[in-house]
């Protein structure tokens, strides 16, 4: 097995500069495949941000004036670096997530690659419109930037979801100071390294952090102009709170509770390999979009599962470096706690029929690291806490259902609304079904990633706003200017 090549300086990019904090203070960053500390980062605080934002305020009165279409070639310069470097991302990535190497990591590296392919296209998309207010005036709209970005983000997809961040924010002329989340910085650091050999100085800045000292200090900065962040729901209305006190815009990507609902004539092996990719069993269902409350019908309830769990039992746990591994670790032990909590839970309800998994082993090399086997509960009810709160790890719930009315309410009884996922040969049926639950995005008969160009994002308690696509670029990074010129001034 080749090595991960540590970077030998993990330091943060401010002002086009590597640097530390200003503290001198670190924090240790854990592979939690062998709970082994890999690197120290170090720990900004409140007055780096005050220097990442003030170098970012300084960078934006040029850059917002590059031609849109150069700016985007610089993009296209960081999507052709990043595809050149994937292995060595990859490699990074699955090392302090524990995100297996060929299921997830090396797939998240090559996404981000495409993320800044994609955004560095739409340089020239930025248009405005002419409104036709009469022959006498001539009205129209001009997109122009908002100034400094605060972007926060978290570990689970940490290289792909700080690119969702930056490139399109630079592209529509925003500069920006984005903070990494604590369990996985290396990536982002790299990540920062390559796009600053593209960038002017500046322009990016990216500090490494806890969220309650260096984000809560990002997020109420007098100068950020708009916040954009991805994590849980509890952050996302600390981050809301604090742009309520000063109106600024934000852009939230929270947690879900999303659900699968199967069909009785989806009762083969296509929806069962479908409902595995939904779980993302294969990311330990550290995923936002995890389909994690399965509603079968009755009438195919047992047989279902049965098959579910003979499909599941194939996943093959281990180092997530190994490419043999499909399904690598938790992040770290608070989630790992948290997780094993739930499914401690589970065990202990009476009512819960135990179909796969249970809690983790204590011997044996998955001893070594925050390893969580696939978990299923049966007979599940919708309202326990399990089918209700977002559990982070591999455990799903089958509830029952008979009628469509019942699975649909079931199915909006959450706070959350994300992703969904509906399972039936009879497309008119499916699509019936998709129009009525209440997610920012149903997929029909398959559980795949999200896709850039088509706009992503939630509802209710989900979040605020739409990523991956040119119009989530538009709404959440551009604000409309209308200009309106009288031309009937009389003759001179
Ligand atoms: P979190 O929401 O605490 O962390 C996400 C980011 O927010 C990190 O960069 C963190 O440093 C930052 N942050 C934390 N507190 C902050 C504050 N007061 N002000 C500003 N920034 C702050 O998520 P955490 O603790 O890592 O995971 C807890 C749960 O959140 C998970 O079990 C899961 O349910 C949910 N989650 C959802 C994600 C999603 O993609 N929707 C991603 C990560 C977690
Ligand atoms: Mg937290």
């Amino acid at each position: 097995m080749q090595d991960v090549v540590i970077p030998t300086c993990h330091q943060m990019l401010l002002a086009g500069e590597r640097v530390a904090s200003v503290s001198g203070e670190t924090i240790a960053v854990e592979n939690p495949a062998k709970r082994t500390v890999v690197a120290h980062v170090p720990r900004a605080g409140a007055e780096d941000v005050d220097r990442a934002v003030a170098a970012a305020g300084e960078a934006f009165t040029t850059w917002r004036n590059v031609a849109p279409r150069e700016r985007g070639r610089m993009l296209l310069g960081i999507a052709d670096a990043l595809e050149a470097r994937i292995e060595e991302m990859a490699r990074l990535i699955a090392l302090e997530t524990g995100n297996a190497l060929r299921t997830q990591a090396r797939p998240e590296a090559t996404v981000t690659a495409d993320i800044f392919r994609y955004f560095g296209g739409l340089g020239g998309e930025i248009k405005g419109e002419t409104i036709p207010l009469g022959e006498q005036l001539l009205s129209y709209s001009r997109r122009e930037p908002m100034g400094v970005v605060g972007a926060i983000i978290p570990w689970n997809a940490p290289v792909l979801l700080a690119a969702l961040k930056i490139a399109p924010a630079l592209c529509t002329g925003n500069t920006m100071v984005l903070k990494a989340a604590e369990d996985a910085p290396l990536g982002v650091l790299l990540l920062a390294e390559i796009c600053q050999q593209h960038l002017p100085p500046s322009v990016l800045n990216v500090l490494t952090g806890y969220g309650h000292d260096c984000g809560a200090a990002l997020a109420a900065h007098p100068a950020i102009r708009k916040l954009s962040f991805t994590g849980s729901t509890a952050v996302g209305k600390l981050i809301m709170g604090e742009a309520a006190k000063r109106i600024v815009p934000v852009s939230l990507e929270l947690g879900g509770k999303s659900p699968s609902i199967v069909f009785p004539d989806a009762n083969e092996d296509w929806a069962v390999e479908g409902i595995i990719n939904a779980m993302r069993f294969t990311r330990q269902s550290q995923s936002c979009t995890a389909g994690s409350r399965l509603f079968l019908h009755a009438s195919i309830f047992d047989e279902f599962l049965e098959r579910l769990r003979e499909k599941t039992s194939t996943l093959k746990l281990g180092d997530p470096l190994d490419e043999a591994t499909d399904m690598g670790t938790i992040i770290n032990e608070k989630q790992f706690n948290k997780v094993c909590a739930y499914v401690q839970e589970g065990l202990e309800r009476d009512d819960a029929r135990l179909v796969m998994g249970g809690m983790p082993p204590t011997e044996g090399p998955l001893s070594e690291g925050y390893f969580a086997v696939p978990t299923l509960f049966a007979d599940a009810s919708n309202e326990w806490r399990l089918a209700r709160e977002e559990i982070f790890g591999p455990v799903l719930v089958a509830i029952r259902w008979e009628q469509v009315e019942d699975v649909v309410r079931m199915a909006n009884d959450s706070h959350y609304g994300l992703a969904a996922f509906v399972w039936s040969r009879d497309i008119g049926n499916a699509l019936r079904t998709a129009h009525q639950v209440e997610a920012g995005w149903v997929q029909v008969n398959q559980g795949v990633g999200q896709m850039l160009g088509q706009s992503y994002g939630g509802v209710k308690q989900s979040g605020i706003g739409r990523e991956f696509s040119l119009e989530g670029m538009l709404d959440s990074f551009t604000q409309k200017k209308s200009v309106t010129v009288n031309l009937g001034l009389p003759a001179p």
